[in-house]
């Protein structure tokens, strides 16, 4: 059964990325003490910095066992790890750096391998190989089930790298895709998990601020039946929890 969004709303996007850094300590912490590993699916675009940033402080930094933490990417642009607008770069300047997860934990979309074809084949192979399927098990087609999955929204919808109108978002078997990009900004080919995979998730958790995606978050929240934005498609198995901020309320 798909159950309702629980939204949150803070004052400003500090507020809401401090109570974002406080829910996922919280939940790495309960789901490595169930089944001892949490596997936490960062998200790019410039909303998540200030939560990465919190993360990586001390206070939350500390009750996150990172040995046992496992990192991967919703969507990466087509650009080297260390291009100033890489979703890798930003992650790893505002939070891997400043902590101590190990690099083997660091499941980072390798776009440096080859075709973007190539490069999401590779993704989808490394996330096959990291969730196999249990054993018996006959879930066809299957798909991985991360503790948590990050997303922020775009003012058109979009999520990850699943733009409104896109055949990416009727993919029913595959993890991980690539896309044209042509209406993202910035306007580039991208590699994108798939909204099946986004819902398996046990929990998702939406990032949004700021006036201009008022109208989006109404819309989706409001009529998640009618809406045709990519983001009225998420519908974990696991829970949805939406952080806002005042200009959303
Ligand atoms: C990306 C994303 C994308 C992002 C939204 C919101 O690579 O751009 O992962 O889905 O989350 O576009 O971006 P902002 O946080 O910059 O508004």
């Amino acid at each position: 059964m798909i159950k309702k969004p629980e939204i949150r709303s803070y004052s400003s996007l500090s507020e809401l990325s401090l109570a974002a850094a406080e829910f996922i300590a919280q939940l790495a912490e309960a789901r490595i003490k169930e089944r001892g590993v949490f596997t936490f699916v960062l998200s790019g675009g410039t909303t998540p910095r200030l939560l990465y940033e919190e993360l990586a402080k001390e206070s939350h930094a500390s009750r996150v066992d990172w040995q046992h933490t496992h990192l991967f990417w919703g969507d990466e642009r087509f650009l080297p790890p260390d291009h100033p607008e890489s979703n890798f770069a930003l992650a790893f300047e505002s939070l891997i750096s400043e902590v101590d997860v190990p690099p083997g934990n660091i499941h980072r979309i390798p776009t440096e391998i080859g075709s973007i074809q190539a490069v999401a084949e590779g993704y989808e192979k490394t996330l096959r190989a990291f969730f196999p399927a249990a054993i018996g098990s006959e879930e066809e087609p299957y798909f991985p089930t991360f503790d948590l999955v990050l997303l922020g929204i775009g003012q058109d919808g979009h999520i990850a790298s699943l733009f409104p109108g896109d055949a990416a978002l009727e993919e029913k078997e595959r993890w991980v895709v690539a896309v044209d990009g042509l209406n993202a900004s910035p306007p580039l080919p991208r590699i994108t998990i798939t909204l099946p995979a986004i819902n398996k998730a046990r929990n998702v958790i939406f990032l949004a601020a700021g006036s201009n995606k008022r109208e989006v978050f109404q819309q989706v929240v409001s009529n998640p039946e009618t809406s045709a934005y990519p983001a009225a498609r998420v519908k974990p198995s696991g829970s949805l929890l939406w952080f806002i901020d005042e200009w959303l309320a």
